[in-house]
């Protein structure tokens, strides 16, 4: 019989939680376990990301477009990700899919609305409403406190050596081909000039929108390049067709 104060030996289990340098290691394991299981996976699969018919890189005046987006510090009082909220999707659109923002380095989700999410602003309004909304938005809409950018019209759009970010771009996974490579100086001209021939460009860029954007066109701008970005925001997919599609996906996969 045991006598009252008599203790039973400690469990295997107990030494270890009374040990805490074997009760580090014993969680480290677990958890290493754990990362090793979610995150080895995406070594050995090609793409975590659903292809969607109609996505294609950006073309070279889209791409120089983005860049003044960036440099710009747009995505400061804009996002462009439409979440798939009721009233998000009223306002903005059918919501963002992983597939559309596939081709962004670095991509422009953002995390702040001073401004309206961007992301299906393509073919809202004209290059006009554009034009004379970045060089005085208050002139458009008097209430809104964005800066004005009427620089830009008055900007060359200088893009030396175009084809080398498209080059880098390619590195990290953008399927640019050689040709787009090689044509990129002359495609940034001929998107903004309606009256070059652009067959092989378009068979390129499939719904790329030549035109002249900034409405000089004598000259490529700063503003030519950013109309031309804002304008083919969310316009390259089907996004309905695509959800479709998913949905159906979804349902054989069950
Ligand atoms: C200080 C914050 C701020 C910055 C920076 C800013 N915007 Fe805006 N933007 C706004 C606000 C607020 C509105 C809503 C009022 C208006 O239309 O002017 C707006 C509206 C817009 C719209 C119209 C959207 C719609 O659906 O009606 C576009 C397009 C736009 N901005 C583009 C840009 C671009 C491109 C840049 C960078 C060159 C930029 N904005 C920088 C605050 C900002």
């Amino acid at each position: 019989m045991n006598t009252p104060d008599a203790k039973p030996a400690p469990s295997r289990h107990q030494r270890l939680e009374r040990n805490i340098t074997l009760m580090a290691v014993a969680t480290f394991i677990a958890v290493a376990i754990g990362g090793i299981v979610e995150i080895a996976p995406l070594f050995w699969i090609d793409n975590t990301i659903e292809k969607v018919e109609g996505m294609r890189p950006y073309t070279p005046l889209e791409l120089a477009g983005r860049d003044i987006y960036v440099r710009e510090g747009c995505y400061s009082c804009h996002s462009q990700m439409i979440r798939p909220f009721r009233d998000e999707v009223e306002r903005y659109g059918h919501y963002s899919l992983a597939a559309e923002s596939m081709y962004d380095h670095p991509f422009q989700w953002g995390s702040k609305r001073t401004g309206p999410d961007l992301a299906r602003v393509g073919g809202r309004y004209s290059d006009e409403w554009h034009v004379q909304h970045l060089v005085n938005p208050q002139a458009v809409v008097p209430e809104s406190v964005m800066p004005p950018y009427g620089f830009m019209k008055k900007t060359d759009l200088t893009m030396p050596n175009i084809g080398a970010n498209l080059a880098a771009l390619r590195r990290v996974g953008v399927p640019y081909t050689d040709a787009d490579i090689t044509s990129a100086a002359k495609d940034l001209a001929a998107q903004a000039d309606p009256d070059t021939d652009t067959a092989d460009f378009l068979k390129r860029y499939p719904k790329a929108q030549v035109r002249d954007y900034d409405g000089d066109p004598k000259r490529l701008t700063e503003m030519d390049a950013l109309v031309a970005y804002l304008q083919m925001l969310g316009t390259l997919v089907d996004v309905n067709r695509a959800a479709a599609q998913e949905h159906l996906a979804a349902e054989k996969g069950r």
